[in-house]
């Protein structure tokens, strides 16, 4: 069972796949704590979240870069100034936890089919190079792809179209549809729809599709349906 995915995917020579929250439970480091945040973690693990992604938007629009270790700190501190939290140490163990996010249980088992079936895979991801580089190498997935792309070779986050232009560029695909992009993120899943390539939306949490521009090629559960259609 596919899912919500329409058709058999065309024409992909390369899947490449968005890592924080698609490969990667990005909430791990703050429910490691759940003790020292008083029954706060879920909301802080979406305020972590959701302040982190709003960072790297307006550091695009303004054209103020920092990388993305630099934007995940700030963004932490103003959630555990929000929730007032203040126990010394917690704010750098839960930076620390970030480097060993826990890989989604199908990534491990179906990527290697997906290699099998003769796909390049790829990450292209907001991580700078040595947050993706630990955070693989934690997991043992670092064989796994062939490219791990960072925006910090363009200097500027998702969705600008420069970052989804440096997958073609490194994967050296000259047309956009021959590229499968996964995300978990809508906007980023919408945005390289509207780029070209062919969008999949992966539904790690029970949330409706994005009103944004770009047509997803699709939406699946996990890994495993994506298996089906390319
Ligand atoms: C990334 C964020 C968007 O990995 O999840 O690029």
């Amino acid at each position: 069972m596919a899912g919500e995915l329409f058709r058999k995917l065309e024409g992909v020579q390369a899947i490449v796949f968005d890592a924080y929250g698609t490969l990667f439970d990005v909430a791990t480091p703050v429910f490691k704590q759940e003790a020292a945040l008083g029954g706060k973690a879920a909301e802080v693990a979406a305020l972590w979240r959701q302040k982190q992604l709003e960072y790297t938007w307006v550091r695009s629009l303004i054209g103020v870069h920092a990388d993305f270790w630099a934007v995940t700190r700030d963004a932490l501190n103003y959630t555990l100034e929000n929730f007032a939290i203040t126990e010394p140490g917690l704010a750098d163990e839960m930076m620390t936890g970030m480097l060993k996010l826990e890989a989604f249980a199908d990534v491990a088992a179906a990527l290697p089919t997906l290699r099998a079936k003769g796909k390049r895979l790829a990450i292209l991801s907001n991580g700078s190079p040595s947050m993706l580089d630990s955070m693989l190498r934690a997991a043992g997935l670092e064989k796994l792809f062939e490219q791990v792309l960072s925006v910090e070779e363009v200097g500027i986050y998702k969705p600008s179209r420069r970052v989804y232009r440096l997958a073609m560029q490194k994967l050296q695909i000259a047309d956009a549809p021959s590229i499968c992009f996964v995300s978990a993120n809508g906007w980023d899943a919408h945005s390289a729809a509207q780029f070209g390539f062919q969008a999949v939306r992966i539904k790690r949490a029970a949330v409706p599709d994005d009103r944004l521009p770009g047509k997803l090629a699709g939406v699946v559960e996990n890994i495993g349906q994506l298996l089906e259609v390319v």
